[in-house]
């Protein structure tokens, strides 16, 4: 198997159909949990190339295993494949034709470009070192996300090492990026229901009101970040919505916070959500109200192995010639997160971004799209990195030589 500037000229050809897939796929969009047809159009497209597929893995999940003719490793390539809930603000032909659905994260763009690397594969096992192991991943936007339920399915067995991309339309076309180590951040999310008594505007001495234990919550978690957490690590402790009372002369019995707490290791996490508990039972204990607090963990950070982020530093800079970056920590998460908790990998960014193809919105924007050049340079990078794996493989073998 070739790499470097050959690799993307072996894809080239593939390129028509990356367009037909990714566009067909971007007309028919469906939400997390909800692929069911995705799913079936994705592995009939895999079969009608000889693909070995298996379905309904964790759910709409799909395996296609691809056996080369020569001893190697088994490298694990994903994509994933939802939509959002909104409407399509895009007036081209490939507008979702979904009312209040969209791809406008570019997930359509990284089924076609694996499409294309399973096409890729599949026309040349005999020179194919290992296994290709290619998850097409169902659910990345909604907790509980799809990439458990697969790895739980088995989805991962036996592989050596995984790696995916996000196509990146914050980054121009031509370039990726990615870091070692914590990449992206975990996201979890948490609801505040505190209960004090009510009564009268103008009698406050027998009430407890809910809207001043609130306050002061909201106050005091903010000293959390500043105050508890080591300034050396990043945390976010929003609270985004506060919803209390009703009229001028009523004070509040009741009082509801909602937000997020962004982090990038295991012990701030840990840590945030104690101090925020703490927090809140000894505000309302000294204001005499009660509490009831809806913590839910949302994904792990998105950790990349140092070694196989390395690789990328070494492989990519043939393939992008608008550069590679090393990129900055983000707050948003992933669930590939939970692939690089089991397996060594990395997850990175391809440059999608081209103001002169209008694709200069943000992800998740009613008018998101990406550069479609970037599906070859996204199903470029996964073969080189698998390829450069395989040539290093067994790495373990050769430490103890
Ligand atoms: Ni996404």
């Amino acid at each position: 198997m070739k790499t470097g500037g050959h690799l993307k000229k072996l894809l080239q050809p593939l390129y028509p159909d990356m367009i037909r897939r990714r566009r067909y796929l971007h007309q028919h969009p469906e939400l997390s949990f909800q692929e069911a047809k995705t799913s079936q159009w994705i592995a009939s497209e895999l079969r009608s190339m000889g693909c070995e597929v298996q379905e309904g893995v964790g759910g709409y999940g799909i395996v296609a295993t691809i056996k080369g003719h020569l001893p190697g490793p088994v490298v694990a390539l994903r994509a994933d494949m939802d939509a959002l809930p909104i409407q399509d603000e895009k007036t081209c032909e490939y507008a979702s034709k979904v009312p209040g659905i969209m791809h406008a994260c570019g997930h359509d763009g990284h089924t076609a470009a694996l499409l294309a690397v399973a096409e890729y594969y599949q026309g040349g096992k005999d020179q194919l070192a290992g296994e290709r192991r290619l998850l097409f991943q169902p659910a990345e936007e909604l907790t509980p996300g799809g990439a458990e339920p697969m790895m739980k399915a088995g989805a991962l067995e036996g592989a050596d090492v995984i790696y995916g991309v996000h196509l990146w339309s914050p980054l121009p076309y031509g370039q990726a990026s990615t870091k070692p180590g914590p990449f992206m951040a975990a996201a979890d999310e948490f609801t505040i229901d505190i209960t004090g008594l009510g009564g009268h505007g103008g009698m406050p001495h027998k009430t407890v009101d809910a809207i001043i234990v609130g306050s002061a919550i909201v106050q005091a978690a903010q000293s959390i970040v500043s105050r508890n957490v080591n300034p050396l690590q990043p945390a976010v402790v929003t609270i985004g919505s506060f919803q209390a009372g009703s009229a001028n002369n009523v004070i509040a019995e009741r009082c509801q916070l909602k937000g997020t707490v962004r982090t990038f290791d295991a012990e701030t996490r840990a840590y945030v959500h104690e101090r925020l508990k703490a927090t809140i039972e000894h505000i309302c204990g000294m204001y005499g109200a009660s509490w009831e607090i809806d913590y839910r963990f949302g994904y792990p950070p998105v950790v990349n192995d140092e070694t196989e982020a390395d690789r990328f530093f070494r492989t990519a800079p043939e393939l992008f010639e608008g550069g590679v970056v090393r990129a900055e920590a983000i707050m948003v998460a992933e669930d590939f997160s939970y692939y690089l908790e089991k397996l060594p990998g990395c997850f990175m960014f391809v440059g999608a971004g081209n103001a002169e193809t209008g694709a200069s919105y943000a992800h998740h924007h009613p008018r998101f799209d990406i550069d479609e050049r970037a599906m070859i340079d996204a199903a470029s990078l996964l073969v080189a990195m698998a390829e450069h794996y395989s040539t290093e493989w067994p790495s373990e073998g050769l430490d103890t030589l």
